[in-house]
C-alpha cells in the first residue's frame, strides 16, 4: 500500500483540510506515516499569510528534491493557500513539483495523484467551487482519544482587508448548511468529544444556505452608540442563531467556542447569546489589528476603535469573567508612533489576556501594496517587542487574580511534563500534578472541578477538588487514520507570543 505524508503549514483552516485530505487518501487506498523519508506521497499543506511563510515551501520543496533524487517514484504535492495563489507558475518555479492543488480541490486528490502516479504530467488544480460549495464532513478522530474538535461552518472571506492574501487564496464566502453542521458535531459528541470550535476566517458572518434557522432573539437590538452602519443594531449574520440551534440539538456537548470572529459581527444576538447559552466559552478570540482609527481605515476593517471597545465591552459585562485575545499587526504602511501607542491604549483597555502579534509584510495581490512599506524592520521589531511587553503584563495580572479561586477544567492532553493538562471556560492552560492526573476517572476528556494553586507566565497550576464528567473510555473503531504530521518549531516564534489560543503557529 502506498504511504503519505502531508505537513501541515498554517492556521486551523489548514490543519482541518490536512485532516480531510488524510482522509480522502486513506479512503483511496493509501496508508498515513509520520515521516517524510518512508512516504511514497508528500504533500504540503501551505500558508502565505506572510512572506515568511511562503518562504518556507520554497525550502521544504528544496529538501524534497533531494530526497526525490535517491528516490525518483516520491510525488510532492502543494496544497494550500500558497498553491492556490501560484498555481502554474509553482510548476515553472519549482519542477520538483508534480501536483498542485487548491484548498476546494481535496475531494479529487487521490485521482489526481493516480494520473501523476501513473507517468502523467505534472497536474494543476485549483478552482474554487463557489457555484456548488461542498464541505467535506470530518470523520470523528479515529486516533487516540479527543477531547476536542473543528468544525467548519464557513470557508472563504469577503472582507478585502487591504493587507490580507486569504480573500485570493480562500475565495468568496461560502457557507455550510446548519443541518450538516449540526449533524457532524453530533458525531463528534458521539464519538467523546467534549468541546467543538466552529470554524471560518470571518466564522460570525455566518448565514444559513438552507434557511433553516430561526431569527436569534436580540436581532434588531439597539444597543451600539458608536456605529458607521445603516442598521445601527445588528447585521444580516445569523451566527447567533447558529450557535442557539447547537446548543438546543446537540445537548450532550459541553463545551462550544469559535474562531476567528470579526468585531462588525459582534452584534447584540451574539452578545445575548454568549449571556444565555451556558455551552459557549468565557473566552473570545476578537482580533483587531489595531488602536488606531486612520491605521483601521487604511487596513479596510470597517469599525473604528471606539466601536471594537464598546462591542466588546458588552460582551465582557454580559459574561462576567469572559477572556478576550486578538491578533495584532504592527509597522503597517503609515503607522506612526502615534499610531501604535493607540494600539498599545488598546491593548490596556480592553485588557486583552494573549495577543498573537505580527510584523506588516507585504504580500501579493492585496491593496496595502499600493501604499509604501515605510516602517524599517528594526523599528517593526522594537514595536512588537513593546506589544508583547504590555500584553505579557495583562497575561501576568490576569493569571494571578486567579489563585485560589476554582474552575472547571477539560483535560485535553499530556502536558509538557507528562501529567495531564487542560483548558478552563476562559481558555487558561492548568497542569495538574502526577498525583491528581492518577485519579480515578481524571483522563482525555474529563471535565474537573479544580483549585487553582498558582501562576505560571503563560499557564496555571491546579489541585482536583473532584471529577465532574470521568474520561471517557475509547470506542472502538475498524480504521485508524493517524494525525497529520505537524512542522514543529517556528521560526515566526519571536512574532507570536505564546497564548491559551489551541493553533499552528504560521512559519
Ligand atoms: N480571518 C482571521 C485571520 C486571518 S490571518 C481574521 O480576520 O481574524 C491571521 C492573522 O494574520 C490576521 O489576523 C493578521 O493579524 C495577520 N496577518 C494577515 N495578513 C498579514 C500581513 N500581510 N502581514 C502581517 N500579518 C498579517
Ligand atoms: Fe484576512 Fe481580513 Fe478576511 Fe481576516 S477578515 S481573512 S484578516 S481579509
Ligand atoms: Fe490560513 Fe495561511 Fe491560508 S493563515 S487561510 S493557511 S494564508
Amino acid at each position: 500500500m502506498p504511504q503519505f505524508c502531508v505537513v501541515t503549514f498554517g492556521c486551523q483552516m489548514n490543519a482541518h483540510d490536512s485532516s480531510r485530505m488524510e482522509e480522502v487518501l486513506v479512503k483511496g487506498g493509501y496508508r498515513a506515516t509520520q515521516k517524510v523519508e518512508d512516504a511514497d506521497v508528500v504533500v504540503l499543506n501551505t500558508c502565505s499569510i506572510r512572506e515568511k511563510a511562503e518562504q518556507k515551501l520554497r525550502s521544504e520543496v528544496g529538501r524534497l528534491g533531494l530526497l526525490k533524487r535517491r528516490k525518483p517514484e516520491l510525488v510532492i504535492c502543494v496544497a494550500g493557500c500558497v498553491a492556490q495563489q501560484e498555481g502554474e507558475r509553482l510548476l515553472k518555479s519549482l519542477p520538483q513539483i508534480d501536483l498542485v492543488i487548491g484548498p476546494d480541490n481535496i475531494p479529487e486528490l487521490p485521482s489526481l495523484l493516480a494520473s501523476v502516479e501513473t507517468g502523467g504530467l505534472p497536474l494543476v488544480r485549483t478552482v474554487f467551487d463557489v457555484e456548488t460549495p461542498a464541505f467535506l464532513a470530518a470523520e470523528p478522530s479515529l486516533g487516540p482519544a479527543l477531547a476536542s474538535a473543528y468544525v467548519t461552518v464557513m470557508k472563504g472571506c469577503n472582507e478585502r482587508c487591504s493587507y490580507c492574501i486569504v480573500p485570493h487564496t480562500r475565495g468568496p464566502e461560502r457557507y455550510r448548511a446548519s443541518g450538516e453542521i449540526v449533524a457532524e458535531i453530533q458525531r463528534f459528541v458521539d464519538s467523546g468529544v467534549r468541546e467543538i470550535t466552529l470554524l471560518g476566517q470571518t466564522v460570525n458572518s455566518y448565514r444559513d444556505p438552507s434557511a433553516a434557522l430561526c431569527v436569534a432573539p436580540g436581532v434588531g437590538r439597539a444597543q451600539f452608540t458608536h456605529t458607521r452602519f445603516a442598521v445601527a443594531a445588528e447585521d444580516e449574520s445569523e451566527f447567533a442563531a447558529l450557535l442557539r440551534a447547537i446548543a438546543e440539538r446537540v445537548p450532550g456537548l459541553m463545551r462550544l467556542r469559535y474562531t476567528s470572529p470579526h468585531p462588525r459581527h459582534l452584534t447584540p444576538s451574539l452578545i445575548l447569546a454568549h449571556q444565555e447559552l451556558s455551552v459557549l466559552c468565557h473566552h473570545v478570540h476578537m482580533p483587531v489589528q489595531s488602536g488606531s482609527d486612520r491605521v483601521l481605515r487604511r487596513m479596510i476593517r470597517r469599525y473604528t476603535a471606539a466601536e471594537f471597545v464598546e462591542r466588546t465591552a458588552a460582551l465582557k459585562e454580559a459574561v462576567p469573567g469572559l477572556t478576550l485575545s486578538t491578533d495584532m499587526i504592527v509597522g503597517f504602511p503609515g503607522e506612526t508612533a502615534e499610531d501604535f501607542e493607540a494600539s498599545l491604549a488598546l491593548v490596556r483597555d480592553v485588557g486583552f489576556v494573549s495577543l498573537f502579534g505580527f510584523t506588516y509584510s507585504q504580500r501579493p495581490f492585496t491593496p496595502a501594496l499600493k501604499l509604501d512599506d515605510d516602517v524599517p524592520d528594526a523599528e517593526k521589531s522594537a514595536r512588537l517587542a513593546r506589544l508583547f511587553e504590555v500584553v505579557d503584563h495583562n497575561k501576568e495580572q490576569h493569571l494571578r487574580s486567579l489563585v485560589g479561586t476554582s474552575a472547571h477544567v477539560l483535560v485535553d492532553g499530556p502536558s509538557k511534563a507528562g501529567n495531564l493538562s487542560g483548558r478552563t471556560q476562559r481558555n487558561e492552560i492548568v497542569h495538574l500534578s502526577a498525583q491528581d492526573a492518577a485519579l480515578s476517572g481524571c483522563g482525555v476528556g474529563a471535565l474537573l472541578e479544580v483549585r487553582i494553586e498558582q501562576a505560571f507566565k503563560n499557564s496555571l497550576a491546579a489541585q482536583v477538588n473532584r471529577v465532574l464528567v470521568p474520561a471517557r473510555p475509547r470506542l472502538e473503531r475498524s480504521l485508524v487514520v493517524q494525525s497529520s504530521a505537524t512542522v514543529p518549531a517556528i521560526s515566526e516564534v519571536s512574532q507570536q507570543s505564546p497564548g491559551p489560543r489551541r493553533q499552528l503557529q504560521v512559519i
